[in-house]
């Protein structure tokens, strides 16, 4: 059993990749400022907790120090809307903070860093064909920038130090639970849970917004294969399923909860973000190719009607079975 330190492991996908890496057999150690109550009810017994600022250098070498992980997998961040309304504090966790924890990764030897960028690098106010992992980055959403900036540092450490880094470049994830948070977009899921559990909506957005999505447990499994991969050919993964307007998703969620009240309000910052994000379509043949990855939720509707599966089962999140 080797052991894997997530950071940001209390949030919505550490707590849900602490679980699928669980089942791999790997000794899973979570890393967060702070764990919110519950957040860990649905993990078998066995994970440790660590809480801890990776925006704290010191801190940080300290406790990578003392577990001498043989992997990471860094997701520690603050989201798109409280990016663009902090970009200081998303300077210095976004940024510094991956810098940091890529700096104890290598004076402690671990031996592969997997982390998580964001399809929010790939801007396309305009109609752009689909974007792969070569193709134009140059954010003008504070989020954005700081996840390439991240990146670029994950470059800086590989070209330097040969070290292990994979950067995964997730859609905007959608799954019941995931309603808090500072995301411009967790419209992407409030539109269609808020309704299925017979709440009115009002999306931060307008209808011809647009997001590239992805479902919570393909996120999860392309995540792991991505940590769990022996090598990889490549750098950088796109890991998203299919894009879709707020309006065509809101029409998906009419069609199974007649008479769902959903209101469009458009407020400045989701709408700066995601208006930036309208016509990013992503092209995910790469992890196909290295990864064997492809999504089981690879349309619009199929994620509308995971929600309501798994809401419906009245489970957020069923974790995967022990290993045999
Ligand atoms: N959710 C999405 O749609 C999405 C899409 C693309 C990429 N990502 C990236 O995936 C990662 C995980 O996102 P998530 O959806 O689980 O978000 P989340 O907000 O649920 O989890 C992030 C976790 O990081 C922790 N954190 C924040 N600042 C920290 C700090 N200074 N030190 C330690 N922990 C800190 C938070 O407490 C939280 O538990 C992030 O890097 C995010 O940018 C998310």
């Amino acid at each position: 059993m080797a052991t894997v330190l997530i950071t940001g492991g209390g949030g919505f996908i550490g707590t849900r990749l602490a679980a699928r890496l669980q089942t791999a057999g790997e000794r899973v150690i979570l890393l967060d400022r702070h764990f919110e109550r519950g957040a860990l009810d649905n993990l078998r017994p066995g994970v440790e907790t660590i809480q801890g600022d990776v925006s704290d250098a010191e801190l940080i070498a300290e406790i990578i120090g003392a577990i001498r992980p043989a992997g990471i997998v860094h997701l520690a961040a603050i989201l798109s809307g409280q990016c663009e309304r902090e970009p200081g504090l998303a300077f210095a966790i976004n940024v510094g903070g991956t810098f940091h924890v890529l700096e104890a990764a290598r004076r402690n030897g671990a031996q592969r860093v997997v982390v998580t960028s964001s399809a929010a690098v790939y801007e396309a106010p305009e109609p752009v064909p689909p974007c792969d992992e070569e193709g134009p980055v140059a954010p003008l959403g504070v989020y954005g920038m700081t996840k390439l900036a991240a990146e670029e540092w994950c470059r800086f450490f590989y070209r330097r130090f040969g070290m292990d880094i994979r950067i995964a470049r997730p859609a905007a994830v959608v799954g019941p639970g995931r309603l808090a948070g500072g995301a411009a977009s967790s419209w992407t899921t409030a539109i269609i849970e808020e309704p299925l559990r017979g709440r009115p909506y009002t999306c931060p957005v307008a209808e011809e917004d647009a997001s590239a999505l992805v479902y919570h447990t393909d996120l999860i499994e392309g995540l792991a294969r991505l940590y769990l991969a022996e090598t990889v050919p490549e750098r950088v993964y796109n890991l998203g399923a299919c894009s879709a307007t707020a309006g065509e998703l809101a029409r998906l969620v009419r069609d199974r909860v007649p008479g769902a009240i959903i209101s469009f309000q458009p407020d400045p910052i989701a709408s700066f973000v995601v208006g930036r994000w309208r016509h990013v379509v992503m092209n995910c043949a790469r992890a196909q190719r290295d990864l064997g990855w492809v999504p089981q939720y690879p349309t619009p509707a199929d994620l509308v009607a995971a929600c309501a599966e798994e809401i419906a089962r009245g489970r957020d999140f069923t974790p995967p079975p022990s290993p045999a």
